[in-house]
């Protein structure tokens, strides 16, 4: 392998180049729709670039072209338990190229990704590896993707061509019904140093195979909410590529959250906590939160509204458990502000989102101290039951994001699955 060192690229400016090079083909800029998805009752917040554009993928409305590109911002919480690794955060901007019907064409994705990947910004094309979906998918009724791996012979060799199974490489839909199809993933392999699992069997090992590209997303189905499939009218194609990932390989940068953006914010918080998985967390969380508030969305227990509280939330338990006195969640978010780009739609000044968390935070204080004593016996015993942490949160009100930090912190075993047992079993109850 090679040891070509690509050219060290600002956020900005990774972004500024993708938009460049796919106007430049003929793609028509399209605008980030922001985060609050419209007449989608499918999805709490917009989670991908195509998400707003389902519309043109049905067919009941028409495009402005059949060629368009975008960045997105975007937010996706299912992986929030991965935070705190290299590559997972709760927002992102997904940079985006669409091809619609007469425009369908998996040669035509593959050679402008691989294009710009390699040519543009500078990746060692020894490095890079494609998936696209195995044959598993017949099952399902769907044919395997040949046209995908005779479109990447024409720039990977067979072994660094990867099929795998439909809960890798077939995507979607974007909440609980629409569009979905196969895909097929560029993987950059950023050295056996940034290896997260020690899973040498797996071609593409966590964290060293970076996934850097949803080079396509064949959109030719509609799921619905059963998981039943239908056959769209007209195929697309969807390309997504994280700016914040590209950012990072570019860099050569350790995370997604020490990225020239993100690097002031995660310095401030690591000074205080000084480990790195809470100040990856907590510099993901307040970004993600300051999106959420200027977009409108107010902390709450329903639906985003609590998705937002629980990122607060989980922020300042962590602040906890380093005892960093909460008032300095409004310096973390001052610095996120510094850094975070002009978000579309905005609705809410920055100072009227630090009222907002201030609020939150002198109101969650409180449960953080009585949370705090309620919580000493089991860490001082050193083990917790799956019942006790149900308990905790559905008689004191405390948070299970709390109990699991705390346990995290003093090394006490967090009882996952007996947690989500008992907490069923009470569902069943009542
Ligand atoms: N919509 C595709 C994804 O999010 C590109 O990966």
């Amino acid at each position: 392998m090679s040891e070509q060192i690509p050219a060290f690229r600002t956020t900005d400016e990774i972004q500024e180049m993708y938009l460049d090079f796919y106007t430049s083909h003929g793609y028509v800029h399209h605008r980030d729709s922001g985060i609050l998805p419209h007449n989608d009752p499918t999805l709490l917040l917009i989670n991908s670039g195509m998400a707003p554009m389902k519309p043109f993928f049905t067919g009941d409305q028409t495009p402005p072209s059949n060629l368009l590109t975008n960045v997105q911002n975007c937010i996706r919480t299912g992986d929030i338990d991965d935070i705190g690794d290299s590559h997972h955060g709760t927002s992102f901007n997904m940079m985006g190229s669409w091809q619609f019907g007469p425009e369908f064409s998996k040669e035509r994705s593959t050679e402008l990704a691989y294009e710009l990947i390699t040519d543009r910004f500078g990746l060692d094309p020894a490095r890079l590896s494609a998936s696209v979906l195995n044959s598993d998918a017949a099952a399902r009724g769907i044919p395997a993707d040949d046209e995908s791996i005779t479109a990447w012979q024409r720039f990977l060799p067979d072994e660094r061509i990867v099929a795998l199974p439909p809960e890798d490489n077939f995507w979607g839909p974007a909440g609980d019904s629409g569009p979905c199809g196969p895909c097929t993933e560029v993987f950059y392999d950023r050295g056996e140093n940034f290896a997260e699992s020690d899973d040498i069997d797996q071609p593409l090992r966590n964290g060293q195979h970076i996934e850097i590209w949803n080079a396509g997303v064949f959109m030719q189905y509609f799921m619905d909410r059963g998981g039943a499939l239908t056959p769209l009218n007209s195929r697309s194609i969807d390309g997504g590529a994280g700016l914040e990932r590209f950012a990072m390989v570019l860099q050569d940068a350790p995370s997604i959250h020490e990225i020239d953006r993100w690097l002031p914010v995660y310095n401030t918080v690591l000074a205080d906590t000084q480990d790195v998985r809470s100040a990856r967390i907590i510099t993901d969380h307040m970004r993600t939160s300051e999106i959420m508030l200027q977009s409108g969305i107010i902390p709450a227990n329903k639906a985003a509204a609590y998705i937002l509280r629980r990122l607060l939330r989980r922020s300042m338990s962590i602040m906890a458990q380093h005892d960093i006195a909460q008032p300095r969640l409004i310096d973390y978010q001052e610095a996120v502000q510094e850094c975070l780009p002009k978000i579309p739609d905005a609705i809410r000044s920055q100072s009227e989102t630090k009222e907002i968390v201030s609020y939150e935070q002198q109101a969650f204080s409180k449960v953080l101290i009585r949370g705090a004593k309620l919580l000493k016996p089991f860490i001082d015993r050193g083990e917790i039951s799956g019942s006790d942490v149900h308990n905790l949160h559905a008689t004191h009100g405390i948070p299970t994001d709390m109990v699991r930090e705390a346990c995290i912190r003093s090394g006490v075993i967090f009882p996952e699955s007996e947690y989500l047992n008992a907490q069923r079993e009470h569902a069943q109850r009542s």
